[in-house]
């Protein structure tokens, strides 16, 4: 009897629980953006963070809840060439798994051309666009997408940008119009967050604007009277999203993809085709490299005098370093090959493991500089090799724990 008082309490609160109803989530926003070429993360140190194969698993498992939309700001990647096609091609690729509502065009992706990015939507279902580019073809910027029920999508780069690429189709100010309907309207501006700002003053209508950031994002968004802004930096190292619940946009999330998330199978097959293709239209050998009578020999030259040093560097991972590439499919990459060979520079360099054998992996000659003449006639000096030597390739993005003492001895003969 003593317990009545506790039961009558809970059931109180239960009922008053039951009588809220849970907020409503209209809309899931999930984006990405500023991919900037970063397809995997390297591999060079641990614990490694980013890479689409993560990205796309994370944004697969996000979009099972009711009314998710996937979104991406564009830039996909960063210098143009024709490395950058075949990235271009591959994210095409793990996008069009993913069922996205609006791929922005980035400043950066625009200098592809109308007609390479033409052919990258038809690949995607249609969904690459900006509201102020033109992209020629039939349907010429659209200003906008509705998504699901309750929003309404932009993409735009900034005025400048537009210009620059020389195509502006209509200025931002033209573009953003206010949404048909009571749709929330946002922009996806492939333009910094003072960009964003202003854009946010100037339309205050605008309910939410997905901004560009180099490095880290901020982990929550600006806002700007009644507009939030968010980010999710750059190099494939974080998938955002963002709940509109009761018409405001929260429960903002950062997921970073480190290496507790999966890899997604699809994108993990879109990878590999794509360093396959690196590796089949031999880019390795279209590299520019320097002339002049630099001669590489390779370690096996050394070896003959420098019995010692040779069997000390034999034992360090420098000689095992191609190996690594040859493991991860990166072998023939010229992103990759350059810090795990020796002179991929230069004329006399590393070609590839069939002709050029002797110069592969972090050899003698990768710190020592070119031996060619030294062999012949050892008066002829090597260069002095120290902590110099090593920041080519041991430079913080590849290398961040680099500390010469700690390293060399580990090395040293
Ligand atoms: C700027 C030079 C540089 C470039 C470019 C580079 N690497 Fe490396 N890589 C290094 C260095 C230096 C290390 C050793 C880092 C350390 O231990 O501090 C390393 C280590 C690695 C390792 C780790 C080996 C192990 O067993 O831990 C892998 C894997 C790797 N690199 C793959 C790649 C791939 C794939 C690419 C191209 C996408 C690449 N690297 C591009 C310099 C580079
Ligand atoms: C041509 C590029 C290059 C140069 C120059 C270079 N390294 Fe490396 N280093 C690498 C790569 C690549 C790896 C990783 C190899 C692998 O595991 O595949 C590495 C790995 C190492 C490791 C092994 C790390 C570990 O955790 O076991 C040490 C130590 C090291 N380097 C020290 C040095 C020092 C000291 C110098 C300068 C005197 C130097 N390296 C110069 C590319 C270079
Ligand atoms: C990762 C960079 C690196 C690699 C690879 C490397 N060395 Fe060295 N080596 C050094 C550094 C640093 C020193 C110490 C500084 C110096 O004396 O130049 C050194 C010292 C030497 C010395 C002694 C120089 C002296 O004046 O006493 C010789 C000889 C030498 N290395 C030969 C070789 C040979 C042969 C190989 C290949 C089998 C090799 N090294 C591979 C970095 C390297
Ligand atoms: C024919 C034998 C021979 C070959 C081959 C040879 N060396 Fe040497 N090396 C010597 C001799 C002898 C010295 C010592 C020279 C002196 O003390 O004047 C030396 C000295 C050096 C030194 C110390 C600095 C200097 O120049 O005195 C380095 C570093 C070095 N060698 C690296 C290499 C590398 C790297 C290779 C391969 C590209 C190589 N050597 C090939 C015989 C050779």
């Amino acid at each position: 009897m003593r317990l009545l008082p506790w039961a009558l309490c809970i059931s109180i609160a239960g009922t008053a629980l039951l009588a809220k109803p849970p907020p409503r989530v209209e809309a899931t926003l999930i984006f990405t953006g500023d991919i900037r070429g970063y397809l995997a993360p390297c591999g060079c140190t641990q614990p490694q963070v980013g890479g689409i194969e993560r990205m796309a698993g994370v944004v697969r498992a996000l979009l099972k809840q009711r009314n998710a939309h996937y979104v991406d700001l564009g830039n996909w990647t960063e210098v143009g060439g024709r490395q950058d096609e075949l990235k271009a091609e591959a994210l095409a690729e793990v996008f069009a798994g993913l069922k996205p509502a609006y791929l922005n065009v980035g400043p950066l992706d625009a200098r592809l051309g109308p007609e390479y990015l033409r052919s990258l939507s038809d690949a995607v279902g249609g969904v690459v666009d900006s509201a102020n580019l033109n992209l020629g073809g039939a349907t010429p910027g659209r200003r906008g997408r509705a998504v699901g029920d309750s929003i309404w999508v932009q993409g735009l780069v900034a005025d400048r940008d537009a210009e620059r690429i020389g195509s502006p189709l209509r200025s931002v100010a033209e573009a953003v119009s206010p949404p048909p309907s009571t749709r929330r309207q946002v922009l996806l501006f492939a333009a910094d967050l003072k960009e964003a700002d202003a854009l946010a003053r100037e339309f205050p209508h605008v309910s939410l604007i997905v901004y560009s950031t180099r490095g880290d994002p901020p982990a929550s968004p600006v806002r700007v009277g009644k507009t939030a802004l968010v980010s999710v930096g750059d190099k494939a190292r974080y998938v955002g999203k963002i709940d509109l619940v009761d018409g405001e946009w929260t429960n903002f999330t950062l997921i970073e993809l480190g290496p507790e998330h999966a890899h997604d199978p699809a994108a993990a097959e879109a990878y590999r085709a794509y360093t396959n293709r690196v590796a089949e239209e031999g880019l390795l050998d279209d590299l520019l490299r320097s002339k002049g009578k630099v001669k590489f020999v390779g370690s096996r030259e050394c070896a003959v005098c420098h019995i010692g040093e040779d069997s000390k560097w034999l034992e360090t991972r420098h000689a095992k370093a191609l190996a690594t590439l040859v493991q991860t499919g990166n072998d023939r990459d010229p992103e990759c090959v350059g810090c795990h060979v020796v002179g991929l520079n230069y004329e006399s360099g590393f070609r590839g493991a069939p002709s050029t054998p002797e110069l592969a992996n972090v050899g003698c000659e990768s710190c020592h500089g070119p031996g060619g003449e030294h062999v012949f006639d050892p008066t002829v000096k090597m260069g002095v090799a120290g902590e110099e030597s090593c920041m080519t390739c041991h430079e913080t993005a590849h290398s961040p724990e680099f500390d010469f003492k700690s390293y060399w001895e580990k090395i040293k003969h």
